[in-house]
């Protein structure tokens, strides 16, 4: 590993203790230096400033950096001894490659080493990790060479030969000169998505100017446009006004266009066939329960085919309603059989239950209400057809209880 020569395991156990736990604690201090083992943090495709920040818990809390064994061996020992991770490098470009992966907080620099010297590697301290708090130890401890320290960032200035307990106070302030240049340092805050920001005016306008465009590509002029979204927007307004409801105008627009796109579903199932015409109607009618204006128009348009044909097709056929119909309608008959046995008053009954005459849906569109002249099942006059299920002779106390259940039935659905 190259770098590391001068890295030596703490004798937390014999140096030839070949047991599993042996090996395991010299795999558990080796790792994190392991992990970064490149010659160069480029080489990994990263900036110097995410490598170091991304640098696990410290490989090691201070890195020496000396030539003369004894003073490495001394200050490791020492520090080990005080509880600090120590790592030790002979001369100075090893010791800048350790300091990159390792991480320390504090580095011991001799200032003459072969090689680069301790002031040089002073200066690039500060390019690897601005926290780094260097203390220089040197055997020439001359005011100049101190002063000069200084000025290149030492923190602290040891001159050969130091006691050790000089040497673990001064490590001691650089841990906490470390540490309060690690809390005064700027934390970048995570990027977290921004709330979407509610819909304005000029999302709008820009919308506007695609369907301006999209309507000019299709050679269409701009006049046009707005007119036939003057119109749209009035048969909204019309449409809503005829289903009895309070809506604003947005909320009327939002319908009728919910309906145009149905409109276009239907059409689209039928391949836009004009021949299907009846087909597309029953459709819709199915969709609807009835055949608002605007569907109309927009078949009339969709299709090419006047909207005075498809009126005249819509008025022809019994299954088709231009007015709105309730969720369930309701049959009631008046054909001879029934009329003698008291069909009238069973659609009398009817009425007075639900509050409305025939050929009216109630106000909150749930019951439509009809007449019809004969519904094929004579023999049990008077009868009437709620959907698909047939009545004989129903009693008032069977109206109420069978409307009231209806009405049950829908809100649960
Ligand atoms: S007349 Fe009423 S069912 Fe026939």
């Amino acid at each position: 590993m190259q770098g590391c020569v001068a890295l030596r395991l703490p004798p937390a156990r014999e140096a030839n203790d070949l047991s599993i736990a042996g090996n395991l604690q010299r795999f558990a201090l080796l790792a994190p230096l392991l992990l970064y083992a490149v010659p160069n943090p480029a080489e990994r495709g990263v900036d110097m400033e995410t490598f170091v920040q991304n640098i696990p818990a410290a490989a090691a809390d201070v890195v020496v950096i000396d030539d003369e064994e004894s003073i490495r061996e001394g200050c490791r020992q020492a520090l080990e001894t005080e509880g600090y991770r120590a790592v030790i490098a002979e001369n100075g470009l090893d010791g800048l490659e350790i300091v990159t992966r390792a991480h320390p907080r504090v580095v011991l620099l001799d200032l003459r080493m072969p090689g680069i010297s301790g002031v040089e590697v002073l200066e690039r301290l500060p390019g690897i990790d601005p926290r780094i708090v260097p203390i220089v130890i040197t055997g020439y401890g001359t005011i100049d060479a101190a002063v000069h320290s200084m000025r290149q960032g030492a923190f602290d200035f040891l001159t050969k030969p130091f006691d050790m307990d000089q040497l673990v106070g001064a490590v001691e302030r650089g841990m906490k000169r470390w540490d309060a240049a690690e809390a005064a340092r700027p934390r970048v805050e995570p990027d977290r998505a921004a709330p979407k920001p509610a819909r304005t005016e000029s999302d709008a306008i820009m919308q506007g100017l695609e369907a301006v465009s999209a309507f000019s590509a299709v050679g269409a002029r701009e006049s046009s446009l707005t007119k036939t979204l003057c119109e749209l927007e009035s048969e909204a307004v019309y449409h809503a006004r005829q289903l009895g409801l309070v809506q604003d105008k947005q909320k009327a627009v939002s319908v009728l266009a919910s309906d145009l796109r149905m409109v276009d579903r239907v059409l689209e199932k039928h391949e836009f066939r004009k021949s299907a015409l009846i087909q597309i109607l029953l459709d819709l009618q199915a969709e609807k329960r009835w055949l608002p204006r605007h569907v109309l128009m927009w078949v009339s348009r969709r299709l090419n085919i006047p909207a005075a044909r498809i009126y005249q097709v819509a008025h022809f056929y019994e299954a088709f309603s231009l007015t709105p119909q309730g969720e369930h309608t309701i049959q009631v008959c008046l054909g001879t059989a029934c009329h003698v046995r008291r069909g009238p008053e069973l659609a009398s009954s009817i009425e007075s239950v639900l509050g409305i005459k025939a050929g009216e849906t109630d106000p909150t569109q749930r019951f439509t209400l009809k007449q019809v002249h004969c519904l094929g099942c004579c023999a049990l006059a008077p009868v009437m057809k709620v959907d698909d299920k047939y009545y004989g002779n129903p009693s008032l106390d069977d109206l109420k209880s069978l409307f009231a259940v209806s009405v049950e039935k829908e809100k649960n659905s």
